[in-house]
């Protein structure tokens, strides 16, 4: 069995789906775990809801940024995962962590990298007026979405798109493409070219 842990900070709608479809497929891939930076994250209740354990490292409950990492840092050691996800997890991982799983960390983030790192990606591609945005699925270094490449798919902004509409296909194109990618990393297949 592969295991995979988690990490999120809130909504979890990326978390949701990633456990939906790798226990849809029957693949030979757990999520072990939850993991969350903050005791509120609506990932928490999803969690809950599909039966996947959470570990709650409160970042507010830690008396610094450093204390909180080495505990998730023991964690993820105790979980000792083949891949570790990151899905809308708002913190930065440091080098101690990032050397520890080496290639082992991933991230899915709302553009196309190298454009429009950082936060509220699709909302800064949307104002620029660009014609075409996207998802980026990565491997995590020690920068801000900055890691190696592994995939990248892309929309046409429409005319009348409005800001909700496009958050809305950037997410279905998220929740589409993240499952497929974790399942052709731990299951070594070559990507299919799968056209949404
Ligand atoms: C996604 O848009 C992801 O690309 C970004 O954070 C958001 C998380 O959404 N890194 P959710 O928590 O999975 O709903």
């Amino acid at each position: 069995m592969e295991k995979i842990v988690v990490l999120a900070s809130g909504n979890g709608s990326n978390f949701e789906s990633i456990v939906k479809k790798t226990r849809e497929w029957k693949l030979n891939i757990e999520i072990t775990a939850l993991i969350t930076d903050n005791k509120n994250a609506f990932a928490v209740k999803r969690a809950g809801r599909l039966k996947v354990p959470v570990i709650i490292l409160n970042y507010r409950d830690f008396a610094s940024k450093d204390e909180y990492n080495r505990k998730l840092l023991k964690e993820l050691k105790k979980l000792s995962p083949d891949l570790i996800v990151l899905a809308g997890y708002l913190r930065i991982l440091p080098p101690f962590i990032v050397n520890e799983f080496k290639g082992k960390i991933i991230n899915i983030h709302p553009s196309l990298l190298p454009a429009f790192p950082g936060l509220n990606a699709i909302e800064r591609a949307f104002r620029a007026g660009v014609k075409y945005t996207g998802i980026t699925i990565h491997y995590v270094d020690e920068g801000v979405d900055t890691g190696e490449i592994i995939e990248q798919r892309c929309i046409r902004i429409r005319g009348g798109e409005t800001l909700s509409s496009l958050e809305k296909r950037i997410h279905r194109l998220e929740h589409y493409y993240y499952p497929r990618v974790i399942k052709d990393l731990l299951t070594e297949q070559s990507r299919s070219d799968i056209i949404i």
